[in-house]
């Protein structure tokens, strides 16, 4: 896909599909540990793990991940918003419909496209807490280099990239560009977003 609004490439799908391969074979294998550790198999369990994608920017990476993950996992999506329209900051984070309710005792895996100002993050870590889970990771693709709102550790990491605004594999601008499979930053003119003050 060749755009002209692409101001450079930042990850390749190659690169890309060859970090999400390593994180999770990583995943899998911290995941099967504790499922050892309960007396579970990795392939025989009673739904002990699931796996959290944050619609609608983790649907690329987290329909990538999970396929190179050999473990029983099941899968709840939620729906969170903070970038509404074209918009380049987040404005906070909203949970959008449900939350999960069956959490408790269960290992979580909170996945996520971007760690930004770690508003969404953190909202959901502490929603899902409350309902005492066995255990909370968080994995993200992408990590900002940027102060965060939010003081959120990721467990998991795919790449740390500069503070810049990035769209492709499910990231997007004003709902675009969450087909193009490498991450590309945008030219500035194609960003306009009325600069605040
Ligand atoms: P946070 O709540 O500020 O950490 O932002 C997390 C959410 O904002 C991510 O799930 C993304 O959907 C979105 N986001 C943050 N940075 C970018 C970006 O550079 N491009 C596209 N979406 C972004
Ligand atoms: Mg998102």
């Amino acid at each position: 896909m060749k755009l002209p609004e692409v101001d450079r490439v930042l990850l390749t799908s190659e690169a890309i599909a060859a970090r999400v391969r390593e994180m999770g074979e990583t995943l899998a294998r911290d995941l099967a540990r504790d499922l050892t550790a309960e007396g579970h198999g990795a392939l025989d369990h009673p739904d002990r793990i699931v796996m959290v994608p944050i619609m609608t920017g983790a649907m690329v990476f987290a329909a990538d991940l999970i396929r190179t993950m050999p473990i029983r996992i099941s899968i709840r999506t939620v729906v969170v918003s903070s970038y509404p329209g074209a918009s380049t900051t987040s404005k906070g984070a909203a949970l959008r419909g449900a939350l999960p309710d069956d959490l408790r005792g269960r290992h979580v895996v909170l996945v996520d496209d971007i760690l930004d100002s770690g508003q969404t993050l953190g909202m959901l870590s502490r929603m899902i807490r409350e309902q005492e889970p066995a255990s909370v990771r968080v994995c993200v693709l992408l990590r900002k280099d940027v102060t965060r709102v939010e003081d959120i550790a990721a467990d998991l990491v795919g790449f740390d990239i500069p503070d810049e605004f990035v769209v492709g594999y499910g990231l997007d601008y004003n709902g675009f560009y969450r087909n193009v499979p490498d991450i590309v930053a945008l030219r500035g003119e194609h960003l306009d977003e009325p600069t605040a003050g």
